[in-house]
């Protein structure tokens, strides 16, 4: 979510950003398409790296200084009169949006594992994905209690026969792996995480507050380190009697196509279990053209081309050990679409 393409012109990313937000926020729609034609913006943000024009970070950099979504007559003064420390705060920050509602994605794959588990989040931000096991869900009417009574419930609508568990996995031992941790007992920090979310999302703001206040009651370990280089360490770390899990969602887009081959076969010569929550083609076994036949009829009247495209964009797909999607799910956990 909220990719951006470094080969693409600064104005074609929040152009394309533009038609992510339809639908989810029309602030930033709008917001997008109107920073695409202004000149003042498109000047400043050229004066940042690439890696740094990102609609995402811009929007999270404005609201962090002005306490408020930005729509264009405010982003055009803020960045007139208080240009440098808004490419301060797009320099030291990045876009780590933690979307505790991933965990309803994973939560069928994790129930269905050998217990008890070890997670390991690579890609973890502040570590609110890596306790699906203290949040309660709600599938549609079919409850799941979390083992913290006061956590958030999170609703996502099961579409297409997705096994839902009784009960939320035993996870014994827990770590997060991240270039730039945040810390859940950090105001600061997780006011940077409410800066990311979108005006218009109805729900996520509430839903952070409880995850946060949950992980705040027992903060996850997230370390620094490199998704490609430092896994091995952490996985000896936990404990031999527990299944590993090695899983990520909105993170492997980060990281170059060759590099996301390289940690692929790190977490096979673990011998790990494998979980990938990230957008349709970002490792290459979840290409919608991997959906296979009976999935199309699973999708009733949508048929097989209809399935595909679409969750060709805006959604992600769920993967095991790097073989075909088990599942599509929006990328905010609000449904998950389980395959046969
Ligand atoms: C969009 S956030 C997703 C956070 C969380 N997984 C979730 O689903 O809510 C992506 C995170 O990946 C981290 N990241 C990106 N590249 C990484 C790498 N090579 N190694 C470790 N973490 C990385 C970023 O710092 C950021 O916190």
């Amino acid at each position: 979510m909220g990719g951006h393409d470094l080969t693409a012109s600064t104005a074609e990313n929040y152009r394309a950003f533009a038609e992510e937000a339809a639908g989810r926020s029309p602030q930033y729609e709008r917001l997008s398409l109107d920073v695409a034609r202004e000149v003042a913006i498109l000047d400043f943000l050229a004066g940042l790296p690439r890696a740094k024009r990102q609609p995402n970070l811009l929007y999270a950099a404005a609201r962090y200084l002005l306490g408020v979504p930005a729509d264009l007559e405010s982003l055009r003064s803020l960045v007139a009169s208080r240009g440098p420390e808004l490419a301060h705060v797009m320099l030291s920050r990045r876009t780590q949006t933690n979307e505790p509602a991933r965990c309803a994605t994973l939560l069928p794959l994790l129930a269905m594992l050998p217990q008890p588990l070890a997670l390991i989040e690579v890609g973890a931000s502040a570590g609110l994905t890596l306790l699906p096991d203290r949040y309660s869900y709600d599938f549609a009417g079919h409850r799941v209690a979390g083992t913290d009574p006061l956590g958030p419930v999170i609703a996502c609508e099961p579409r297409g026969g997705v096994p839902l568990p009784d009960r939320v996995p035993h996870v014994t031992w827990r770590a997060g792996l991240d270039l730039n941790p945040l810390d859940v007992t950090s105001d600061d920090d997780m006011h940077w995480l409410e800066c990311l979310i979108w005006p218009g999302e109805t729900g996520r703001l509430a839903r952070l507050h409880a995850a946060i206040a949950t992980a705040r009651r027992g903060p996850p370990a997230v370390h620094r380190g490199d998704l490609l280089t430092d896994v091995p360490l952490l996985a000896q770390q936990a404990p031999s009697d527990a299944t590993l899990v090695i899983f990520h969602s909105a993170v492997l887009a980060y990281v170059a196509p060759p590099q996301r081959q390289e940690f692929a076969s790190a977490v096979r010569e673990l011998g790990a279990v494998w979980i990938s929550n990230e957008g349709p083609g970002v490792i290459p076994a979840s290409a919608p053209s991997s959906v296979n036949a009976a999935d199309a009829a699973d999708a009733g009247d949508a048929g097989y081309s209809a399935l595909a495209s679409r969750y060709r964009t805006g959604c992600f797909a769920l993967i095991r050990d790097g073989y075909g999607p088990v599942a599509f799910a929006d990328g905010h956990g609000a449904w998950v679409h389980w395959l046969s």
